[in-house]
C-alpha cells in the first residue's frame, strides 16, 4: 500500500516539474517576443524620426520631445488614479512609446506642404489635416502584416485622434468628449505645448507661462480639463524639460 502511495506521489511529482518546465519554457518565450516587439517597434520609430529628418522636417525634433512630455502627463494622470483600468503602466508606457509616430502622416505628405515653413492656404491646410488618416492607413497595413498590435493598435489609435477636441470641433471625425481615445487626448495637449515652445521661421517661441495661460484657456474646449489639471500640478517639470 506504501508502495502505492510513493510511486503515485512521484508520478505526481514528476508530472509538476514537468508542468513547472513547460509553463517556464513559455514564458521565456514569451518574454523573447515582447522583447523582440520592443526593439522592432523602437526601431521603427527611430527610422521614422530619421527619415523626417532627412526630408529636413522643421518639426523632426518635435517627435523626440513629445515621448517626455507624454510621459510626464500620464505618469501624473496614473497619480490621480484617472481612468486606473485604461491608464494601466503598459498601456502608457506603449502611448508614451507611440507619441513619437504621432505626425507620422506628415511624410506622406506632398514637399512643399510638409516643408513649409510659413502659414498655409486654405486649400493647403486641408491638405495637411489629411495627415492623421494618412498616418493611420500606414500603421494600420503595418499591423496587418507585421504581429505586434498592441503598438501598433495605440499608434493608430494616438495617430487619428490626436487633433480632435474635447467640444467636437476638431479633425478628422469631430469626436467630443470621452469619444476621444485617452492616446488622443494627452497627444493633443503635449503636441500644442511643444509646438508653441519652439521657434518658427514666421515667430519666436511662445513663453513657458503664456503656454500654461494659452492651454487654461482652452480647457473644455481644445483639451480634456482632467488632462490640462494633470498638466498643471507637472508644469514646472514642462518648464524645466522644455529648457533643458
Ligand atoms: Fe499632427
Amino acid at each position: 500500500m506504501l508502495e502505492t502511495v510513493s510511486a503515485v506521489c512521484a508520478t505526481l511529482a514528476g508530472a509538476a516539474i514537468v508542468a513547472f518546465l513547460l509553463l517556464l519554457t513559455r514564458l521565456k518565450s514569451l518574454r523573447r517576443k515582447l522583447d523582440t516587439e520592443r526593439r522592432t517597434t523602437d526601431a521603427l520609430t527611430e527610422v521614422v524620426v530619421e527619415f523626417a529628418e532627412f526630408r529636413g522636417s522643421p518639426d523632426a525634433g518635435h517627435a523626440r520631445n513629445v515621448r517626455r512630455y507624454t510621459q510626464l502627463l500620464l505618469e501624473e494622470l496614473r497619480l490621480r488614479q484617472v481612468a486606473p483600468e485604461i491608464l494601466t503602466e503598459h498601456f502608457c508606457r506603449t502611448v508614451a512609446r507611440a507619441s513619437t509616430l504621432h505626425d507620422i502622416g506628415k511624410l506622406f505628405l506632398p514637399a512643399e506642404i510638409f516643408l513649409k515653413n510659413g502659414p498655409l492656404t486654405v486649400e493647403e491646410r486641408r491638405l495637411m489635416q489629411t495627415h492623421c488618416e494618412r498616418g493611420e492607413e500606414f500603421l494600420r497595413s503595418a499591423e496587418e502584416r507585421l504581429s505586434f498590435s498592441s503598438f501598433l493598435g495605440t499608434a493608430r489609435h494616438l495617430v487619428i485622434s490626436h487633433h480632435e477636441c474635447w467640444n467636437g470641433s476638431g479633425y478628422p471625425f469631430q469626436i467630443s468628449g470621452d469619444e476621444i481615445p485617452w492616446e488622443g487626448r494627452v497627444m493633443a495637449l503635449v503636441d500644442v505645448y511643444d509646438a508653441l515652445r519652439r521657434p518658427k521661421v514666421y515667430r519666436a517661441a511662445v513663453g513657458h507661462d503664456e503656454c500654461v495661460h494659452a492651454i487654461l484657456a482652452l480647457s473644455g474646449i481644445q483639451f480634456d480639463p482632467q488632462v490640462v489639471d494633470a498638466f498643471l500640478a507637472r508644469q514646472d517639470d514642462f518648464r524645466r524639460l522644455s529648457e533643458s
